[in-house]
C-alpha cells in the first residue's frame, strides 16, 4: 500500500528489540526499507528479528546502552560514517520508571534522563542534521500522554516524575527541531495509551480494559500503522503529538 513511498528508503530504529519497535520494523522490511536495528540487552529478540527480515531486505544491527554516553557516541559516529542518509528514523527506546516520589534520587533521574531524554535529543539532533544536509526524512518520537494530561492518566499505574519529565522534554525536542529543520524534515511525536495485552498482568489488563473508552489496549501493530501513516499519508503533520489510546 505504501511501497512507492517507501521504496529505497533507509531507516534507523531505536529500540528495534522492543515491542513497537519490532513490529514496525517487520512492517517497513516487509516493504522494502533499508533498515538499521537498534537493541541494547534483548539479543535473542533482535536475532529472532534479523532471522525474518534477512530474506526480505537489508539490515544492519546496532547495540547501544542510551545510558552510557560512549556508546551513545560511537553510535553516532558509526551511523555517520556509514550512511549518506537516513530517510526515517523512529526512536521507540525508552524506559518506564514507578520510582515513588519520596524515593526519588538523582541516580533514578539520571538514569531515566539519560535513556529517555538526553540520548533522544544529540540522536536526533544529529540523524536530523544528515536529513536537513541530505534529502530530508521524518523523525518520530515515541511519547506518551502523561505531559499531555497528568501522570494520573494512566489511572492502573504511577508513572514517575523523571519519567514523566522524560517524556514532557521529548515534545520540547520535536518543537525545536521542526521549526529548525522544516520543511526538509519533518519531526512528530506519537502518544500511545497502553499497547501490548501480552505484557501485563491479568489484573492490569483488566484495570486497563476498564479504564480505556475502547476497553482494550493497542495492539503494537495498530501504532507501526500510524507510524507508517505519518511518514507517507500524513505529510502536513509536522512539530505536534499524534495520541493514539482509544481515547483515554
Ligand atoms: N507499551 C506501551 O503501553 C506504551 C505506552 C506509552 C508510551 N510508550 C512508549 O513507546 C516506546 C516503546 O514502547 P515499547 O512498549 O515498545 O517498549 P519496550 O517493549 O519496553 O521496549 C523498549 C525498548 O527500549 C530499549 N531500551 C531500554 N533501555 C535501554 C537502554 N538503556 N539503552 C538502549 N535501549 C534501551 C529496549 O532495548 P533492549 O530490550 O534490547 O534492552 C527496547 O528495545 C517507549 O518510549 C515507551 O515509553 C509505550
Amino acid at each position: 500500500m505504501f511501497s512507492s513511498c517507501l521504496k529505497g528508503k533507509t531507516a534507523l530504529i531505536l529500540g528495534a528489540s522492543g515491542l513497537i519497535g519490532k513490529e514496525l520494523a517487520i512492517k517497513l522490511g516487509n516493504e522494502g526499507v533499508k533498515l538499521v536495528l537498534h537493541y541494547n540487552k534483548s539479543e535473542s529478540s533482535i536475532k529472532e528479528l534479523v532471522e525474518y527480515l534477512n530474506s526480505r531486505t537489508y539490515v544492519d544491527v546496532v547495540r547501544c546502552d542510551l545510558s552510557n554516553f560512549d556508546e551513545l557516541l560511537e553510535l553516532i559516529s558509526y551511523i555517520k560514517a556509514k550512511y549518506t542518509n537516513i530517510d526515517i528514523f523512529v526512536n521507540s527506546a525508552g524506559v518506564y520508571d514507578e520510582t515513588p516520589l519520596q524515593a526519588i534520587n538523582l541516580d533514578i533521574i539520571g538514569k531515566v534522563l539519560n535513556i529517555n531524554l538526553i540520548s533522544a535529543m544529540l540522536i536526533s539532533k544529529e540523524v536530523g542534521a544528515m536529513m536537513y544536509e541530505g534529502s530530508g526524512g521524518v523523525i518520530i518520537n515515541l511519547i506518551c500522554l502523561t505531559p499531555l494530561r497528568s501522570h494520573k492518566v494512566y489511572k492502573c499505574l504511577n508513572p514517575s516524575l523523571p519519567y514523566v519529565v522524560s517524556k514532557a522534554g521529548l515534545i520540547q525536542i520535536i518543537k525545536y527541531l521542526a521549526d529548525e529543520l522544516a520543511p526538509k524534515v519533518r519531526v512528530i511525536g506519537i502518544a500511545p495509551g497502553w499497547v501490548g495485552s501480552n505484557k501485563l498482568t491479568p489484573n492490569l489488563l483488566r484495570c486497563v480494559e476498564d479504564s480505556v473508552p475502547i476497553n482494550r489496549v493497542a495492539e503494537p501493530t495498530e501504532i507501526a500503522d500510524l507510524i507508517i501513516y505519518l511518514i507517507c499519508s500524513g505529510t502536513y503533520i509536522n512539530g505536534t503529538v499524534v495520541e493514539i489510546s482509544g481515547g483515554l
